[in-house]
């Protein structure tokens, strides 16, 4: 476990408080999400949805864009909420193995139980990653 059980704690209640704040109101399906950055900071996103449905945004992403937007750069876990522990989609499991292939992903449900605990590189074997791209000088 890289991660204490405080912090385990802390980021579902984390995620929990985000989910009140999704805008899912063609869905109904709202979703919350914390991220732990290795400096110890916790950052919170959550879904938003959009008329033009494409434009939307998960709340993963929305939690690691924010964290990667005040300047952190790596994740150590991410709690995810919603309505029955709903697994992160494909772009989400994406972006998360940019940040932290190793991070832990504790999925729960509404009332906090934890549905499932796994990292990202369970999620997403044989990820693209940078080291994928040629080097530039
Ligand atoms: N959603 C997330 O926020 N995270 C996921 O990983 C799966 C789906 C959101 C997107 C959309 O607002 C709603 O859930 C239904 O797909």
């Amino acid at each position: 476990m890289k991660i204490t059980a405080e912090q385990r704690d802390e980021l579902i209640r984390r995620a929990l408080q985000a989910r009140r704040h999704a805008y899912a109101p063609y869905s109904a399906y709202a979703v919350g999400a914390a991220v732990l950055a290795d400096g110890g900071g916790i950052y919170a996103g959550a879904n938003v949805e959009n008329a033009a449905y494409p434009s939307g945004i998960c709340a993963e992403r929305s939690a690691v864009f924010n964290a990667i937007g005040q300047g952190e750069r790596h994740i150590l876990a991410v709690a995810v909420a919603s309505e029955n522990g709903g697994s992160p989609c494909g772009s989400c499991r994406q972006v998360l193995s940019e940040f932290g292939p190793q991070a832990d992903v504790i999925i729960v449900d509404a009332s906090g139980k934890i549905v499932a605990e796994q990292t990202v590189a369970d999620l997403l074997p044989r990820a693209f990653g940078p080291d994928h791209l040629p080097k530039r000088s």
